[in-house]
C-alpha cells in the first residue's frame, strides 16, 4: 500500500481528512490508510478498524499514562484508545508542558477518567492523591518520556506531579521516550538512560526515523502506539515457565562460626548474589529452597528459604533437600571454625596472654553434593579468588565435582563482595565463557536461562 506524511498535506487537504477521521472515530493516520486502500471506503460512522479483541494479558490491568511534553503527546490520544479496547483501564497523568501538545479535556474523553495534572490539587491530594496514584497501578507507562522526565527521574526529582508520582511507585514503569535525535544522543541523556536501566525502568524505542522538526532525522521517534500496546502486553504476559516442576537447592549468604556466645568470624557475603538467582529461577517457575546464612536483605518472593548459621547447618539442611534437579551453591562457607566453641563468654584474664582460636576445617558443601549418591543432575559452584581466579576455578571444577564453577574476582577493588555488580567467567569443562560487567540480577537472570537450558538438554 501507499504511504503517506499527513504533515505533508496541503492543509485543506489536511483539515478535510481531520473532519472526516474524527467523524468516522478514527485516526487521520488510519482514514488515510484506508482511503489509500479503498477509495469507496464509506465514510459515515462506519467503524473503520474493527475494534481489537479483549487482549488476556491487559484485561482488568490498570495502566497509569503520564504524558509529557513533547510533540509525540497526540499520540497518546490513539494508545489510550488502543489500551481501553484491550480491556486495560488508563488513569491519565499530564505534565504541565503536555497540556501544551493535548487538551485533558481529549486525553480524559478518551480515558473516561479524571485526568490529574497538578500535584498541589486541593481535591487530588487531600487524600495524598500521588502516593494513591503511584501504588494503584499495574505498570506506569510514560509516552511521551521528554528528556526532561528522564532526567528528573535519574536524580530523583519531585517537583510536579508525573515526577513526585515516579518517585513514589513501587511499580514496575516502562518509558516510551521522544525527542529530537541530538537531544537522545547527549551525554546527559546518555548517563541519565544508563542510570534508568540500571533502576530496572524498562524502555520502548525510540525508532529511527524523521522527525516532526522539518529536515531532521535519526534516532528520537516515539514508539507507534501499537508497538507500545505489545511491549505492555509483553510485560503482562505470564513469564516463560521453563522450570516448572524442577526443584532447585541454592545456598547464599555467609556463614558464621561462633568462637563463643557473643564472638564469631564471618565473612563480607551480602547474600545478593545467591538471593538474586534464587528469584530468577523461581521467575521460571522452578520450585526453589534457598538455604541463606545470616544477611541483612529481605527473603527473595515465591522462594522457600531456611535460615542457617553454620557450615555444618548449612550442609545438613542442603542434603536435606536432596534429591534436587539443580544446585546452585553461592553461599560463602567458611573453610575453618573455631575448635571447641566456648559456652561462656571468653574473658580477659588481667594481665594474662590473648587466647590462642585453634582452627579446624568446615565441612565442603559443595564436594559433599557433586559426590552425593543423590546428585542433582546439574550442580553449580561459585569461586570467589582474590588471585588467579580461573586457575583456582578449574581446580576447583575437577576436586568438587561440579558442572561450572561460576568464577568471580571479590579482590577489595572489584567491588564485588557487597556490592550490586558483578563480573563473571562461567567454568566448565567445555572452557571459560566470560560475561560482561552486570548488575547482579543481570547475572542471576542469565545464569537462570543457562541453567533451564541445561536442565532441558540434559533431561532430553
Ligand atoms: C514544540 C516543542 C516540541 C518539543 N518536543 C519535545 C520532545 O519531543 N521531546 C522532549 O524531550 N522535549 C520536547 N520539548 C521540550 C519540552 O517540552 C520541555 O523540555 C518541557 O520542559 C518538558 O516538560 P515535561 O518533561 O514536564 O513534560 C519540546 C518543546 C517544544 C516547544
Amino acid at each position: 500500500m501507499a504511504s503517506i506524511t499527513i504533515r505533508n498535506l496541503d492543509d485543506t487537504v489536511k483539515e478535510r481528512l481531520r473532519l472526516r477521521a474524527a467523524r468516522n472515530g478514527r485516526s487521520m493516520e488510519e482514514e488515510a490508510r484506508l482511503i489509500l486502500g479503498d477509495i469507496d471506503a464509506p465514510d459515515i460512522h462506519v467503524p473503520s478498524v474493527k475494534a481489537a479483541a479483549i487482549s488476556p494479558s491487559l484485561k482488568d490491568k490498570r495502566i497509569l499514562l503520564i504524558i509529557g511534553g513533547g510533540i509525540a503527546a497526540y499520540k497518546c490520544l490513539d494508545l489510550i484508545r488502543r489500551l481501553r479496547e484491550r480491556g486495560a483501564s488508563v488513569r491519565p497523568v499530564m505534565t504541565r508542558a503536555a497540556q501544551e501538545f493535548v487538551t485533558p479535556l481529549s486525553v480524559g474523553a478518551l480515558a473516561a477518567d479524571h485526568v490529574f495534572t497538578d500535584l498541589f490539587s486541593r481535591e487530588d491530594e487531600q487524600d495524598v492523591g500521588h502516593i494513591r496514584l503511584s501504588r494503584e497501578a499495574d505498570l506506569i507507562v510514560v509516552a511521551p518520556a521528554t528528556a526532561d522526565l528522564m532526567a528528573k527521574m535519574a536524580n530523583g526529582l519531585a517537583d510536579d506531579l508525573a515526577s513526585a508520582v515516579l518517585l513514589a511507585t513501587t511499580a514496575p514503569v516502562l518509558l516510551a521516550p521522544a525527542m529530537n535525535p541530538l537531544m537522545w544522543d547527549h551525554p546527559a541523556t546518555r548517563r541519565n538512560r544508563a542510570t534508568l536501566a540500571n533502576d530496572g525502568i524498562r524502555f520502548v524505542g525510540p525508532n529511527r526515523g524523521e522527525m516532526a522538526e522539518g529536515g531532521e532525522a535519526g534516532t528520537g521517534r516515539m514508539a507507534e502506539p501499537l508497538e507500545i500496546v505489545a511491549a505492555i502486553e509483553t510485560f503482562f504476559k505470564p513469564a516463560d515457565l521453563q522450570l516448572a516442576g524442577k526443584k532447585i537447592v541454592v545456598t547464599s549468604g555467609p556463614t558464621v562460626e561462633p568462637i563463643d556466645p557473643v564472638r564469631y568470624i564471618a565473612n563480607r557475603s551480602s547474600g545478593k548474589q545467591g538471593h538474586a538467582i534464587a528469584a530468577a529461577l523461581a521467575q521460571l517457575g522452578a520450585t526453589v529452597h534457598l538455604v541463606s546464612g545470616p544477611v541483612s536483605i529481605p527473603d527473595p518472593k515465591g522462594v522457600s528459604v531456611i535460615h542457617v548459621e553454620t557450615a555444618r547447618e548449612m550442609k545438613a539442611a542442603v542434603e536435606k533437600l536432596l534429591p534436587a534437579d539443580a544446585a546452585v551453591m553461592v553461599a560463602a562457607v567458611a573453610d575453618w571454625r573455631s575448635e571447641g566453641e566456648a559456652s561462656q563468654k571468653i574473658k580477659k584474664q588481667p594481665g594474662g596472654e590473648p587466647p590462642v582460636l585453634r582452627m579446624v576445617e568446615n565441612p565442603d558443601i559443595l564436594a559433599g553434593i557433586g559426590h552425593h549418591a543423590h546428585r542433582p543432575r546439574l550442580v553449580v559452584g561459585f569461586a570467589a579468588e582474590t588471585q588467579d581466579l580461573l586457575a583456582n576455578a578449574r581446580k576447583k571444577l575437577e576436586k568438587k565435582g561440579a558442572d561450572w564453577i561460576v568464577a568471580n574476582d571479590v579482590s577489595p577493588t572489584s567491588g564485588v563482595m557487597g556490592g550490586d555488580r558483578n563480573h563473571v567467567r562461567i567454568v566448565s569443562q567445555s572452557g571459560v565463557e566470560e560475561w560482561p560487567d552486570m548488575s547482579k540480577e543481570d547475572v542471576a537472570e542469565r545464569l537462570a536461562g543457562k541453567i533451564a537450558d541445561a536442565i532441558r538438554a540434559v533431561g532430553q
